[in-house]
């Protein structure tokens, strides 16, 4: 049996039969990718277990040599200064990383970014007031996290418009366009690098001053982790409010219920991130030693990507699981991963889903798509799911 093509607008347009096909025929499988074969790992049980497997390491200098000559890692993040960070890092590194970040993201800093979310999004739901049509990935899920990022980080007011413009190369750009995307990158480096400079001499209250005065992580550490918590924490909250609402609109049922009872956002949310998460696929993991996953043997080196998509469907893990039903109650999904990598910004990330989506559709009660959902393109990544746009008429209602 031949398996379905898993890259290609077709696919991206609805990954959810061949994922089915997969789980049910090949639940650990090689599978070709532009420029080399990776495993696919599609069950829930399988995929959990890999993602906190301690045999299989996310330093890319372990991957095999045909997989680093694909150059599928993050955008060009091999150099030392974007790529030592937590995501990329064993044992011992990456516990101190994630630590040190960890301990920036104190509750009261989180707190505040709750407020300045609220903010933030007001401001960009009033701008849209007296317009007919709007698109919510430019007007609301972009602007919104790259906003909170800065504030996040402490990225000065004067120098947020072209931390942006080389933000949104870098994650939007089609992966062909590799001459932008690399002068984005340079100029972030760049950019980045000044930042943590201006943090020794201007310390403020943010994140950035924090680690900067922590004796233990390297300059290229602290860029990276810049970096990192840029790419990390703004496309997947872009996907997370593009995804959601459209899953929303394709459920009136839901949109009604929720429009009714606010109180229901949070299972809202929470359903939005296993029904159709931003995250497609875990990052790359590499055996250190021969391991088993779901009966199958996989060799050291050897690349694999675990479907979060496809597990977050699996009818063993989540009854009729097709259904968008709010309020499930059982084993968690994975939208986050699992084990030593959990999303360190998963409760951010949902105060911005709750905060964004709920103030939209208070402030827009009649709000309703302007394009036939099927007609919607998807980002063609390997990793990532998410919305080029979403047409919606705003429908204002009349003073
Ligand atoms: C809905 C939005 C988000 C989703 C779905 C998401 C998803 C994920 C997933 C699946 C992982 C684990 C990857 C793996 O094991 O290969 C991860 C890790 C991570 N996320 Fe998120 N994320 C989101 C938002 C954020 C935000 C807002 C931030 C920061 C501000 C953030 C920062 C990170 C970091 C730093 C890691 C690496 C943790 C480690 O390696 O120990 N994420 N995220």
């Amino acid at each position: 049996m031949a398996i379905p093509p898993m890259f290609g607008p077709a696919f991206d347009a609805d990954p959810y039969p061949a994922y089915d096909w997969l789980r049910r025929n090949a639940p650990v499988t090689r599978v070709p990718l532009p420029g080399c074969e990776a495993w696919l790992v599609t069950r829930y049980e399988d995929a959990a277990v890999a993602l906190s497997h301690p045999a299989l390491a996310k330093d890319p200098e372990r991957g095999s040599p045909e997989w680093r000559a694909a150059s599928l890692g993050l955008p060009l993040d091999h150099r030392p200064s974007l790529a030592r960070h937590m995501i990329n890092a064993d044992q011992p590194d990456h516990p101190r990383l994630r630590r040190l970040v960890s301990a920036a993201f104190t509750p009261r800093r989180i707190a505040g970014l709750r407020e300045r979310t609220q903010e933030v999004t007001d401001a960009l739901l009033a701008a849209m007031a007296g317009k007919d049509e709007v698109d919510l990935i430019t007007d609301l899920a972009y602007p919104l996290p790259i906003a909170i990022i800065c504030d996040l980080l402490g990225v000065p007011e004067a120098d947020r418009a072209t931390f942006h413009h080389h933000a949104s190369v870098i994650d939007s750009a089609a992966a062909s366009a590799v001459e932008e995307i690399t002068k984005a990158t340079d100029a972030l480096e760049l950019f980045l690098a000044d930042l943590v400079a201006g943090k020794r001499t201007h310390p403020g209250d943010d994140l950035l001053t924090e680690l900067v005065r922590r004796p233990d992580i390297t300059p290229d550490e602290l860029t990276s982790t810049a970096f990192l918590l840029l790419i990390a924490g703004h496309e997947t909250t872009v996907a997370l409010i593009g995804n959601g609402l459209l899953a929303l609109f394709r459920h009136p049922e839901q949109l009604a219920a929720v429009r009714a009872d606010p109180d229901l956002l949070p299972d809202v949310i929470d359903e939005m991130l296993r029904y159709d998460g931003p995250v497609r696929n875990a990052t790359w993991r590499f055996p250190i030693e021969p391991v088993v996953i779901g009966g199958q043997e996989i060799l050291p080196g050897e690349p694999i990507l675990i479907s979060l998509l496809a597990a977050n469907r699996d009818p063993d893990a989540f009854p009729d699981p097709d259904a968008f039903t709010p309020g499930r109650i059982g084993v968690p999904h994975l939208a986050f991963g699992r084990g030593p990598h959990y999303c360190i910004g998963a409760a951010l990330a949902k105060i911005e889903g709750e905060v964004a989506i709920g103030s939209l559709l208070r402030r827009y009660p009649d709000l309703a798509l302007a394009t036939d959902p099927d007609q919607l393109t998807w980002w063609p990544s390997a990793i990532m799911r998410g919305l080029f746009s979403l047409p919606v008429r705003l429908n204002e209602p009349k003073a």
